[in-house]
């Protein structure tokens, strides 16, 4: 115990803090879905970390894939210079699955995809805003209102919330934020406009799903005016909503597509693809005009292969699908069952796959129900841009059991919240 008190104290006094409520779990070790703490408590994960290990925590084809990788080359040059075979692998499975998924929305390949790879998903958005300016050659940008793109200047730029923009501004000029699902909003993109991007579902605006119509009517107004559609699939990319990339439930397909998080298969790796015409806007007029170091780390290459690989002979897609839908209802019915007895405040169950959030009625009951569920063993979360969700997000390999019993963790959690007066229905 006297090893933990020690870790705490010098997690607190050396590295610095992004608030004053970290969580404070202290690692041992993790697997599958499983994370174990140095106090010998085990938590079943159920928020990816977020949204990042889709095929569970140290996936051993992933471990055996970077241990092999170590043994041949570690940095060898630049991005963009030499010519690596892990790298190449990596960039020919994620084009080709991205293709495929176009082929599914459009029926047709129309396009020759590229990828452009870098170390985390805010430098994906700014590689793709940088690319749509430059290859239109217009300035302005449309993002929508809650969106989070990452804590760049750029990304956070057209990040949809004041209060994480203003400390930091000025910000990119020529920003206007739409409401997100509003298609009656759309017409104000215009000819000025170099691109719109877009989270295809809000991830930290409280997993909010848009009407059906709001994707394509995106779609068909960006076409109309020329500009470029730009998805961030950072967090509902590789299987998270029940499909490879969330696009396909609408039948949309991005100019730009940026992706992180879960790609890396638990190693940092992110990323943008477009069509080979577009991506040439980086390599001419000057050339190197957007290069980086560590992009695209052998390391990291390599376990985002094995990641991609047990992804699709797993199908974690179609997993994420069913489970997801299982979990939901259970979700929802115990939602109705609490709030037929007025016990608790569950407001609304939503989301795609295993994407999914629990809004209460009372950021209180949010908080407490996340602290309960903790102490209990079972990791969840809030999201950025709201105090009233849970994010529910566990990894896509979690199996029937392991939902039944975070399942039961919750009706425990609900009741015991239940017992608290100033949390309860009857004290609003
Ligand atoms: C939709 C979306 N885009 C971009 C990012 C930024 O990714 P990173 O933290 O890897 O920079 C995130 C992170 O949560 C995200 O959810």
């Amino acid at each position: 115990m006297l090893e933990v008190e020690r870790l705490k104290q010098k997690f607190l006094r050396y590295l610095s803090q992004t608030s004053d409520e970290p969580i404070g779990i202290v690692v041992d070790r993790s697997e599958g879905c499983w994370i174990y703490s140095k106090e010998g408590k085990r938590y079943l994960d159920f928020i990816s970390g977020i949204a990042v290990t889709n095929i569970g925590h140290r996936n051993p084809k992933v471990v055996q894939a970077i241990k092999r990788q170590v043994d041949r080359y570690l940095h060898t040059m630049v991005y963009g210079e030499f010519v690596q075979d892990v790298q190449i692998a990596l960039a020919e499975k994620l084009v080709t699955l991205v293709q495929e998924a176009c082929k599914r929305v459009s029926g047709k390949i129309e396009w020759e995809w590229q990828y452009y790879p870098t170390n985390s998903g805010t430098e994906a958005n700014e590689g793709a805003l940088k690319l749509a300016r430059k290859f239109t050659g217009r300035k302005k940008f449309i993002a929508f209102k809650n969106s989070f793109h990452g804590d760049t200047f750029g990304s956070l730029s057209v990040t949809g919330r004041e209060v994480y923009r203003h400390p930091f501004e000025p910000l990119l000029s020529e920003i206007e934020f739409l409401p997100f699902g509003d298609v009656k909003s759309l017409k104000n993109i215009n000819e000025s406009v170099a691109a719109v991007i877009t989270e295809p579902i809000q991830g930290e605006a409280g997993i909010i799903v848009p009407p059906d119509d709001f994707l394509p009517s995106l779609r068909k107004r960006c076409d109309e005016v020329g500009a470029l559609l730009i998805l961030d699939e950072v967090q509902t990319g590789f299987g998270r909503t029940g499909e490879w990339f969330a696009f396909e439930h609408w039948g949309v397909v991005p100019d730009i597509l940026t992706v992180g998080k879960a790609l890396g298969g638990g190693m940092p790796l992110g990323g943008f693809l477009a069509r080979r015409e577009i991506m040439r806007a980086f390599a001419e007029n000057p050339p190197l005009c957007h290069v980086t170091t560590f992009g695209g780390h052998p390391i990291s290459c390599a376990s985002a292969l094995a990641a991609l690989n047990f992804t699709e002979e797993e199908n974690l897609p179609q997993r994420a699908k069913i489970m997801g839908v299982k979990l939901k209802e259970a979700l929802k019915k115990i939602a109705e069952d609490y709030r037929v007895k007025g016990m608790s405040e569950i407001e609304d169950v939503r989301g795609k796959g295993l994407m999914l959030g629990i809004e209460f009625s009372k950021k209180e009951t949010t908080k407490a129900f996340v602290k309960s569920c903790l102490e209990k063993g079972l990791i969840v979360g809030g999201t950025l841009h709201t105090e009233k969700v849970v994010r529910i997000a566990p990894p896509l390999v979690i199996n029937e059991e392991e939902i039944d019993w975070a399942l039961e963790t919750i009706v425990e959690v609900l009741k015991g919240l239940s017992r608290k007066p100033n949390l309860s229905l009857s004290s609003q």
